[in-house]
């Protein structure tokens, strides 16, 4: 196990009706004029958003709403929100809504202290020392961005997604966790959420780090619980038990827990950032034709993991790691597939991907080599995207 620090600072109110906790929340962080962020209307549609404004009117907090905020967020919406909070002197974000919401006040939050343009963080040109605080309000149990310090944002100049990570910048100063929300979910959303989860665990599986078995057995219990919970959720959206526990495991999956002790990978986020910034697919469905081909190729050359994963979270029994590895891969393809996930290119709507396209930005971005778990340059990575073809 290697030295780590493990700090997760973010206040966590998890149950019915923790919503109404908004106003209250932020008037004990000492913000009295707020944006508020949303998506493209499901707040609006739910009445969410008008119970949470009642909640800040009651403690005499101001705002602002900033609303359209669009899936795989850009850059535009984030300088229209720095604008705003300059102009009116606003003193914190409020996120109601998912990843694409809570990442673009993330990145407003950041920019709004900072002299130069925020896209210098993004660039690694400048590190995020201070920024202003976010609260969450969660409608979707995918990309744990209510636990991390992640803000994925994508500049359309050029259409480069990237992730910024800090350590504690930008984890939100709480996070309200209704699993009620979440009813109203279309089923894809279900299910690419549950893919992303997942995913957020495998790339901290996938470690070449030695003798971590007690990070290994908290992810491979993550893990077991969402495939468990999963169909229950798909088969019955208002199942409340069900949707808590996804809900509880899209947090723990990437607020760093699954990851202590260990270098982790990445390289399958990386590789799928790609995909949706070209082609604007959901980004938890792009996991889903990814992480198959990523754990294919890891077959042939680095099983160890894949078998790992294999026998202990889907039942493999097969002595060769290989063989091991490759059926477990199986298992996981049919486990998305009954989720009606996506599997190849074909299956996300991609007949023909352009992937020198894919490689090329990829590697422009993330530099020659990327990968913790196995070492990859350019040939390499294009090998991954023709295993999802
Ligand atoms: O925009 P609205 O109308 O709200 O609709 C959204 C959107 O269409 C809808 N939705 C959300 N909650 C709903 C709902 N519809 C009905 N009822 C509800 N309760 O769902 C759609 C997807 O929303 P989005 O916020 O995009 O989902 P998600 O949480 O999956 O976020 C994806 C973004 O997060 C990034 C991804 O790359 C992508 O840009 N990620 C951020 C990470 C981080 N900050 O740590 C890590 C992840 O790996 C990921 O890369
Ligand atoms: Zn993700």
């Amino acid at each position: 196990m290697d030295n780590f620090t493990y700090c997760t600072p973010t206040r966590y109110l998890f149950g019915r009706g923790v919503e109404l906790q908004a106003g209250a929340e932020l008037k004990a962080i000492g913000i009295d004029n707020v944006l508020v962020c949303t998506g493209m209307g499901s707040v609006v549609r739910s009445g969410l958003l008008q119970r949470v404004l009642a909640t800040l009117d009651a403690e005499g907090i101001v705002y602002t709403v900033l609303s359209g905020i669009e899936p795989n967020p850009t850059d535009p919406k984030v300088r229209e929100g720095i604008e705003i909070c300059r102009a009116g002197n606003i003193g914190g974000l409020l996120a109601v809504g998912g990843g694409s919401v809570i990442d673009t006040a993330k990145a407003i939050a950041a920019g709004v202290p900072y002299d130069g343009d925020f896209w210098d963080f993004w660039a690694g040109k400048a590190v995020v020392t201070h920024a202003l605080p976010v609260g969450v309000v969660l409608t979707i149990p995918a990309a744990g961005s209510e636990g991390s310090g992640n803000s994925v944002i994508t500049l359309l100049d050029g259409l480069h997604k990237i992730s910024l990570r800090t350590d504690y910048a930008l984890r939100p100063k709480f996070a309200l966790l209704n699993p009620e929300l979440t009813f109203t979910l279309p089923p894809e959303q279900t299910a690419a959420g549950i893919a992303d989860m997942m995913a957020h665990i495998f790339e901290r599986y996938f470690s070449p780090t030695a003798d971590v078995q007690i990070t290994d057995r908290v992810a491979e219990g993550v893990l077991m619980a969402i495939i468990e919970e999963a169909p229950k959720v798909m088969a019955d959206p208002c199942d409340y038990q069900a949707r808590a526990n996804i809900m509880w495991s899209g947090t723990l999956a990437h607020n760093g827990i699954c990851g202590t002790g260990r270098r982790e990978d990445w390289v399958s986020h990386f590789m799928e950032h790609e995909i949706s910034a070209v082609y604007g697919v959901t980004h938890g469905a792009g996991l889903a034709v990814v992480f198959p081909a990523f754990m294919t190729f890891m077959a042939r050359r680095a099983p160890a993991k894949g078998a790992l994963l294999a026998r202990r979270v889907f039942g493999v029994v097969n002595a060769d790691d290989s063989e091991a590895a490759l059926e477990g891969i199986e298992r996981l393809k049919a486990f998305f597939s009954s989720l009606g996930l996506p599997v190849t290119f074909r299956g996300l709507g991609i007949e023909n991907p352009d992937i020198p396209l894919l490689v090329s930005k990829l590697h422009e971005n993330k530099g020659d080599e990327i990968g913790g778990y196995y070492r990859l340059r350019a040939p390499q990575t294009a090998e991954i995207y023709r295993l999802a073809l």
